[in-house]
């Protein structure tokens, strides 16, 4: 077998844990104190979270979508082949390194979606953005732990809790989408979604897509 290569590491801002970049035969992971965020070969629900949301927001002109966070790029370069050339992607991330392994070693991965003129990178917590902008979205996708629970850091989970939940609904305009990946159910988050007045459909999506893999969980919570 192929022996991992360590390319990079970078600080969580906001953390003391280490994010770090492996490579092996064109297969990449990122993890976070040794334990895996992400690996390039899984990535059939990443795809899946911007398929479910926005296939609900495909009719709307011009619509304004945002991305938290990078990760590798599946999920937005998933959004991007299903929007049309009037459509603006905001892609929030946390670790600006991320921004520049995709920059440097992952966009050959998905056809470089950040030189895609429809995406602003920003290089901020996904919860700031959320605070700041009002009924600002069409749709918001939320893939930056590995559920909902902090796995970055402990300071991802203030995203969902109800005054997270409730923050991300005044985010979006009427009638938009919030979609959130997991990789299991969890009832309490879909409880809390349904408190600040979302209408909620929790799906099943496969780990590597129609090859199947491991069932992932993707809330589609709609502002109704
Ligand atoms: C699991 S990966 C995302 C995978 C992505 N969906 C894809 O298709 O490759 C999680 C990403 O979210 C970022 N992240 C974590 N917390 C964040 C936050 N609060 N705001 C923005 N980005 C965050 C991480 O640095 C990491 O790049």
């Amino acid at each position: 077998m192929i022996p991992w290569k360590f390319l990079d590491s970078a600080q969580v801002p906001g953390s003391s844990a280490e994010m770090c970049l492996y490579e092996r035969g064109g297969e990449f992971s990122i993890r976070v104190n040794g334990c895996e965020l992400m690996n390039s070969r899984v990535h059939g629900s990443e795809d899946a979270l911007a398929e479910f949301a926005c296939a609900r927001i495909g009719s709307l002109p011009s619509p304004r979508i945002l991305i938290g966070g990078l990760g590798m790029g599946f999920t937005i370069a998933a959004a991007l082949h299903r929007l049309d050339g009037e459509s603006r992607v905001v892609v929030a991330e946390l670790v600006p390194k991320v921004v520049e392994w995709n920059r440097k070693f992952l966009g050959e991965l998905t056809g470089h979606p950040l030189q895609d003129p429809r995406v602003t990178v920003r290089e901020a917590d996904v919860a700031l953005i959320l605070r700041t902008e009002h009924q600002a979205y069409d749709a918001i996708l939320l893939d930056v732990d590995n559920g909902p629970k902090g796995f970055t850091r402990n300071g991802n989970n203030w995203l969902y809790t109800e005054a997270g939940a409730g923050t991300a609904f005044a985010a979006l305009r009427p009638a938009g989408v919030l979609a959130v990946w997991s990789a299991g159910p969890d009832l309490a988050f879909a409880r809390r979604l349904r408190r600040v007045g979302f209408q909620v459909e929790e799906i099943s999506a496969r780990a590597r897509g129609p090859a199947g893999g491991n069932r992932h969980t993707i809330w589609i919570a709609a502002r109704s």
